[in-house]
């Protein structure tokens, strides 16, 4: 088995009540593939990590997708673990934001699309967070088109960096810990990421403002660069109107506003959504239904 996560399982392979179909996706540490459940035929994804792996973020996955029940994420259906490898079932998804844009002309979205995915992307971690967990890895290809029968037309996955963060009987967050490495994507991780630090609510609402960024230019400034230091030092030193430049206005407000926040700092997402709308006002943009059946239409399998 590769050190560097799970090797290549081939279709009809068994594990558990499962037979392999063919492989979703792939990450650092693990892979999701397409399974059929041997009793019924039903199909399911299953996310499947080595069982000697050394980081098991799998396991935090699997105990966090257990707190947080809901449509917004997905369900944990079962989970297995065999000598080689841990995993879990959960209902197949649709293709990413991520895939989608790359089917696009020009690798971007226009403000009809990129508007209604800021809009609904920041309802889902706004749930998570009332719930009392940060994702701490909020990038596009973490956000799938669900089927029209679904609440919402996305649905958030990967919690292996996920953590709780609130006291729920206090409402505040639990104190900063020691624990310093870093943590998530580099493209879209916050500079308190970058720097080391704990990360909040606050940390998440950057990395989705630069998803944005991204879906709607086609690349953030600093894409393609791969030094950890050099992305920050960009991150640092970029003004708001370079990073912002084509977006509606209310975006340059919601940067500067997501700037001021702090680890223990609850964000006002009520301004974020009402400057969202004031962007859909001012881009005469809608979100509606036919938004989604038009991404939907992206997704063969859907
Ligand atoms: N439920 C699902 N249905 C369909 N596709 C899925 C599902 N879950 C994951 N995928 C696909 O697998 C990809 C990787 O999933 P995930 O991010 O959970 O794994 P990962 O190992 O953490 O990957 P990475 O390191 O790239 O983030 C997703 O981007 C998506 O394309
Ligand atoms: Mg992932």
């Amino acid at each position: 088995m590769s050190k560097e996560g799970v090797a290549d399982i081939p279709e009809g392979y068994v594990l558990g009540s499962y037979r392999i179909i063919k492989k979703l996706g792939k990450g650092g540490y693990s892979c999701v593939y397409l399974v059929s459940r041997i009793a019924d035929a039903k199909k399911f994804a299953m996310k499947i990590e080595d069982s000697n792996a050394v980081k098991k973020a799998i396991n935090n996955e699997m105990t966090i997708l257990s707190m947080i029940d809901c449509s917004y994420f997905p369900r944990l259906i079962e989970i297995g673990e065999t000598r080689e490898f841990v995993f879990y079932t959960m209902p197949r998804l649709g293709i990413s934001i991520t895939d989608i844009r790359r089917k696009m002309p020009h690798k971007k979205f226009g403000a009809d699309i990129f508007i209604p995915i800021a809009e609904e992307t920041l309802k889902i971690i706004h749930v998570l967070h009332t719930l009392g967990f940060i994702h701490r890895d909020i990038k596009p290809s973490h956000f799938l088109l669900t089927p029209n029968y679904y609440q919402s037309p996305l649905c958030l996955i990967d919690f292996g960096f996920a953590k709780k963060h609130l006291n729920l009987s206090t409402g505040a967050p639990y104190p900063k810990t020691s624990d310093n490495r870093f943590t998530g994507t580099k493209k879209y991780a916050s500079l308190h990421a970058h720097n080391g630090m704990n990360l909040g609510r606050c940390d998440d609402l950057i990395s989705w403002f630069y998803m944005i960024v991204e879906l709607a230019t086609q690349a953030v400034p600093w894409a393609g660069v791969s030094s950890h230091d050099l992305i920050s030092e960009h991150k640092q030193n970029i003004s708001v109107s370079v990073l912002c430049f084509g977006l509606p206005k209310p975006f340059i407000d919601i940067y500067k506003y997501l700037c001021t926040l702090e680890y223990e700092d609850t964000p006002e997402y009520d301004l974020l959504f009402e400057y969202l709308e004031k962007a859909k006002h001012l881009t005469n943009v809608e979100n509606t239904n036919a938004t989604w059946e038009s991404l939907r239409s992206y997704d063969n399998d859907l």
